[in-house]
């Protein structure tokens, strides 16, 4: 029996759409991820657990998990019978990679128990695509970090997929689930086919900046190039008021923010302890909808998937 942990991650990072990810985990400790227990079997069984697990669909064949043992056993031209436990304990909908952690811990977990048929980069281009059919394209800036930790630059070369960032230590990644659910297929829909030259030349010099100051070890250029002109301008009124709080925030002391994914959870950085326990606060009484709702403040998770007891 196999027992696999994925964490939770921020796609897009403000200035990399689709382009750049980070996986996450709380200073505290606590695990934000969803696991997948797997065990050879008779039959293919699924078992859902967690918080989560009844927004998960009835019917198994409609569950991601269910999907990734069909093509894992397609690939290898072999039914493998397994029993699978699901723990979701990641919200559907929220902009925290909670597919990319299902899709990421049930092929490490499926291929772990199989010897390992697949290397990690057939591993990775798989979960892209699974993720592309959930969302409508493919992208790989959740399953990426939440695979293999750390902040993630896609590429999608021929020979590499996703290559590591140095990431700023001091960083706190305070993230806030207001507890409400936003479509990434109807996300992704709503984003224009095409855009001008001048934001496409804007987009470039930000996210070269951002890597740039990365590698330069340059934390407030860093944060000042965190800045979306790609997705934030069309997607900020699919949260509860988005840009009210981003002000409120920065003016708390944040060097960054903006959306998670496509939302609704929004993520902003701070480079001290105090201000980063501010910010938790104040999103906490004002940017949360209900009781579900979460925030937690974090760091980068550099471990990406692995098996826990
Ligand atoms: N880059 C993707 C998007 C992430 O923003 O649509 C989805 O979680």
């Amino acid at each position: 029996m196999i027992k696999i942990y994925a964490p939770a991650s921020i796609a897009n990072v403000g200035v990399g759409f689709d382009i750049l990810g980070a996986a996450i985990i709380p200073i505290n400790g606590t695990l934000l991820g969803d696991c997948v227990t797997v065990k050879l079997s008779k039959k293919f069984e699924l078992i859902n657990k967690g918080i989560f697990s009844n927004k998960l669909p009835i019917n198994k064949e409609q569950n991601i998990v269910w999907k990734c043992w069909f093509k894992f056993c397609k690939i290898i031209k072999k039914n493998i019978p397994v029993s699978i436990i699901l723990e979701k304990n990641m919200p559907i909908g929220s902009g925290l990679g909670s597919s990319a952690c299902s899709v990421v811990a049930t092929l490490v977990a499926i291929n772990q128990i199989c010897n390992n048929p697949l290397n990690s980069k057939e591993l990775l281009l798989l979960m892209g695509e699974i993720e592309g059919e959930i969302s409508g394209s493919v992208h790989y800036d959740n399953v990426a970090p939440s695979y293999l930790g750390g902040l993630q630059l896609i590429l999608e070369d021929s020979h590499v997929v996703s290559q590591i960032l140095p990431n700023f230590k001091n960083w706190f990644w305070i993230i806030a689930w207001p507890g409400v659910k936003v479509s990434t297929a109807e996300a992704r829909k709503i984003l224009p086919k095409e855009y001008k030259k001048d934001i496409c030349i804007k987009n470039s010099r930000y996210l070269a900046g951002f890597i740039h100051a990365s590698y330069t070890k340059q934390s407030d250029l860093a944060a000042r190039c965190m800045q979306d002109f790609i997705a934030e301008p069309y997607r900020s009124k699919l949260l509860p008021n988005f840009l009210n709080a981003k002000e409120k925030i920065k003016k708390i002391g944040a060097i960054g923010c903006g959306i998670s994914g496509s939302g609704p959870t929004i993520f902003a950085i701070s480079d001290n302890m105090k201000t980063a326990e501010k910010i938790s606060l104040w999103l906490k009484d004002n940017y949360l909808q209900n009781k579900t709702g979460f925030v937690h403040i974090c760091c980068v998770d550099l471990k990406g998937v692995r098996e826990i007891g």
